[in-house]
């Protein structure tokens, strides 16, 4: 049986953009007055695969490698600075998080718009809607405006409608991770179902595990480049020989500032026993390094960290001089550790910034952003949704006196 080639992508690059941010104190800012140091970082170069109908495509690789802007390229988000894309079929996509979706508008309302944008008409979305809000569970929330939802609701109403318009190419980008676990088998049954239909889709994920499952073939990024297209075992077997386990990445993808004088080198989550540690889980006590170098003696540092979901939002951001752990002076290398007697993020997938300053904070020496993505797993705390578990104990109290 020949089958038809539906997502094509030939030749693709593209380019951002990008402001250098050597040094981003105040002094430098008004030093530099309006000159702007800007250069040109191609997220994408000259890339070249197709997927067939009925097919379903595993995009992997690190982040930052370019999979989502490849999902932008192929849904006409972006344009392409060379090569062309082509897309046959009705197309819907499930792209960031709340993309498309307007704050103040309820559930309901943003179900009509978001429909429109995927270019189904008003009485196709009537008919579907009752099945739309059930999929994604919302249940009353539908008629509250979407910016009171948590961003496992908004997750479930896009996907659901992204899923339920009847595509016959759906493209889905990693958001997906920030659903519970029954929503994410939920998502899973229906990739499978689709398939069955012959439906195409096309998902990125750094869920390898999902990808094996999931995927007929898996193409491979790395700093913009197709590595590697094939099937999802001999793919996933190439690209984890060559990343590093927690997969900590280069500089090449990401923002990283700051003046230099001292650098964060590494990091890594340990275990009790201080080895790299295989897996977090919430509840758990757990330990963080941060290793770093200086080129001449700094006095006072601060070292920072930021945790963020992957939609961008903040967690934590504590610093070592929260916890008066200032030493008078570094020098050379040496690392830093952040225990926790009990790790208190809920399961899913998070972004590891971290940062060395002076004592005013007014100088960073080095910052990088997102240094580190990695996974927490349930553990002995769980909490039915959110980021934290914040481990409260319950009591319930009769007030009659029997
Ligand atoms: N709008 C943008 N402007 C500048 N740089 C961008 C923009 N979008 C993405 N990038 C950069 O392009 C690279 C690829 O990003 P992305 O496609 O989001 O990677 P991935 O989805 O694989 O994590 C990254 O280095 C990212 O910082
Ligand atoms: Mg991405």
């Amino acid at each position: 049986m020949d089958r038809r080639v539906v997502v094509e992508a030939s030749n693709v690059s593209k380019k951002f953009r990008l402001i250098k941010e050597r040094n981003n104190s105040l002094k430098a800012t008004v030093m530099r007055g309006r000159r702007v140091i800007a250069e040109d970082f191609w997220a994408l170069r000259e890339v070249s695969f197709g997927v067939l109908e009925g097919e379903t495509f595993g995009l992997i690789g690190e982040n930052g490698s370019g999979k989502s802007t490849m999902l932008k390229c192929l849904t006409k988000i972006l344009r392409p600075d060379h090569g062309s894309v082509r897309v046959d079929g009705k197309v819907s996509a499930l792209l960031e998080l709340g993309a498309g979706y307007h704050p103040e508008l309820s559930g309901r309302e943003n179900v009509f718009l978001n429909g429109a944008i995927l270019g189904v008409s008003q009485r196709e979305l009537k008919g579907k809607f009752d099945q739309i809000v059930d999929f994604a569970g919302v249940g009353e929330f539908i008629d509250e405006p979407v910016k009171n939802y948590s961003s496992g609701m908004y997750v479930r109403l896009g996907f659901s409608v992204a899923i339920n318009v009847d595509p016959d190419v759906l493209f889905v980008d990693e958001v997906l991770a920030v659903g519970d676990e029954a929503f994410q088998r939920k998502c899973n049954e229906k990739f499978t179902e689709l398939r069955h239909a012959g439906k195409t889709v096309v998902i990125v994920s750094h869920g390898l595990a999902v990808v094996q499952n999931l995927c007929d073939r898996v193409a491979w990024f790395s700093h913009g480049h197709l590595m590697d297209v094939g099937t999802p075992r001999s793919v996933i077997e190439a690209y984890t020989e060559t990343v590093h386990v927690d997969r900590q990445v280069d500089e090449a993808g990401h923002a990283r500032w700051g003046t230099g004088e001292g650098r964060i080198v590494g990091v890594d989550w340990l275990d009790r026993d201080a080895q790299p540690a295989a897996r977090l889980r919430c509840g758990e006590p757990a330990w963080l390094r941060l290793f770093y170098e200086t080129q001449q003696p700094i006095e006072q540092p601060v070292f920072g960290i930021s945790i963020r979901t992957l939609e961008g939002f903040e967690v934590s951001a504590p610093t070592s001089k929260d916890t008066d752990c200032v030493p008078d002076k570094i020098e050379g290398t040496g690392h830093v550790d952040v225990s926790f007697d009990s790790f208190r993020l809920l399961p899913g997938t998070y972004d590891l910034t971290v940062s060395l300053h002076d004592y005013g904070l007014v100088q960073t020496f080095d910052a990088r952003r997102d240094l580190l993505r990695f996974d927490v797993e349930r553990g002995p705390l769980h909490d039915r949704s959110g980021i934290v578990a914040l481990g409260g104990e319950w009591r319930v109290v009769a007030d009659d006196d029997s």
